[in-house]
């Protein structure tokens, strides 16, 4: 077989946007004071996740010293994050502030771990592991800004062997409905999607569709069908905001993707509905039963996106996705204008 082109040769601009890392109620689940830490991995580096002092941290999981995991040491009462081997404690900064072993010691410079931007929103914890340009902003999520959503579901994160470019292309494309969800999602009968305009506004790629309405009386009840508008903060997040046809309600479907390697994803989703009385599990088994039909099919496609792939007319929400992904990757390379120049530039096709 010929060499495969990928469409992005080089990933390092990933690391100027801000990535989910883990739920706030998974770092709470942790230990009994629910401030961690624990280990997750983002973009190849080892990260340890804690809660220093009411602030969400995120470093190199690694002791200066003999590189055991701070992972899977202690946060202790002085909020400093205690290494499990010879117990060196480190501060928020990243920097050690005690060597027990010799605790009169003057603390060599090079004693510190990286210690990398840090937030919570949306029940989540997001990291950004270059902030040298500080021109990204955490995904949009529209979850706690319609005041007609009366619940929001913060749904268990989950992993998969796939790449996050490849499942965010999953969830936005309209051509595999058919023939992935045949019965949940879609009737097969409608299986030639629309091409729909597609645009570039503030760092999102935003678009809408209708699909048939006809298919109300074969989907399930549960099945989101609706009118579907799209704000996909670049570059892994879904905010797939809907009007539902059976009932004229909005029903929020948004996920983003954290790139764990270019192989695997660990996938973050927040559900939010009208309903008083729905209980959670209802949509969530539901999108469960969605996922399920998904990942065998998504997992055997290589990570990386290559150039040699066959694309039609009706992938444009993938082909406009690859364009813009590949222009920030080029971007980036030519420095922080250039970067911020193909992340904010409208480029509006709808009307
Ligand atoms: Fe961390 Fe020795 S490896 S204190
Ligand atoms: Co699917």
């Amino acid at each position: 077989m010929n060499a495969l082109t990928p469409l992005t040769a080089d990933q390092s601009y990933l690391r100027h946007f801000w990535h989910p890392v883990a739920t706030v109620k998974e770092l709470e689940a942790a230990d009994p004071a629910g401030n961690g830490p624990i280990g997750r991995t983002l973009l190849d580096e080892p990260l340890v996740i804690a809660k220093l002092d009411g602030k969400y941290v995120a470093m190199r999981d690694r002791c200066a010293h003999r590189y055991a995991k701070l992972s899977v040491g202690k946060v202790l009462e002085n909020n400093r994050i205690q290494c499990p081997y010879h117990g060196w404690e480190y501060g928020a900064s990243g920097r050690c502030e005690l060597m027990p072993a010799c605790p009169s010691d003057a603390i060599p410079k090079k004693a510190f771990t990286p210690a990398y931007a840090c937030e919570e929103r949306y029940g989540i914890i997001w990291v950004r592991l270059d902030s040298s340009w500080d021109c990204t902003n955490i995904p949009y999520c529209e979850a706690w800004e319609n005041p007609e959503f009366k619940r929001q579901i913060i749904a268990e994160p989950y992993n998969w062997d796939s790449s996050a470019e490849r499942r965010w292309e999953n969830f936005t494309d309209f051509s595999h409905f058919a023939y992935v969800h045949p019965g949940t999602l879609y009737d097969p009968a409608y299986s030639e999607p629309a091409i729909v305009p597609v645009d570039r506004v503030d760092g999102e790629l935003r678009f809408f569709m209708e699909p048939g309405r006809d298919m109300l009386d074969t989907l399930p009840d549960d099945s989101p069908l609706g009118s579907w508008n799209y704000r996909n903060s670049m570059p892994f997040s879904v905010n797939l905001s809907i009007r539902l046809y059976k009932n004229d309600k909005p029903f929020l479907l948004w996920t983003t993707s954290s790139p764990i390697s270019q192989n695997s994803c660990r996938n973050f989703m927040i559900i939010a509905h009208t309903e008083d009385d729905l209980p959670d599990s209802q949509p969530l088994d539901f999108q469960k039963l969605v996922l399920a039909e998904d990942q065998p099919v998504i997992e055997t496609q290589p990570g990386p996106i290559y150039l040699d792939e066959v694309s039609l007319p009706t992938d444009k929400i993938s082909n406009q996705y690859r364009k813009w992904l590949r222009e920030l990757s080029t971007a980036a390379a030519k420095g922080e204008e250039a970067f911020k120049a193909a992340l904010f530039t409208d480029v509006t096709e709808s009307k």
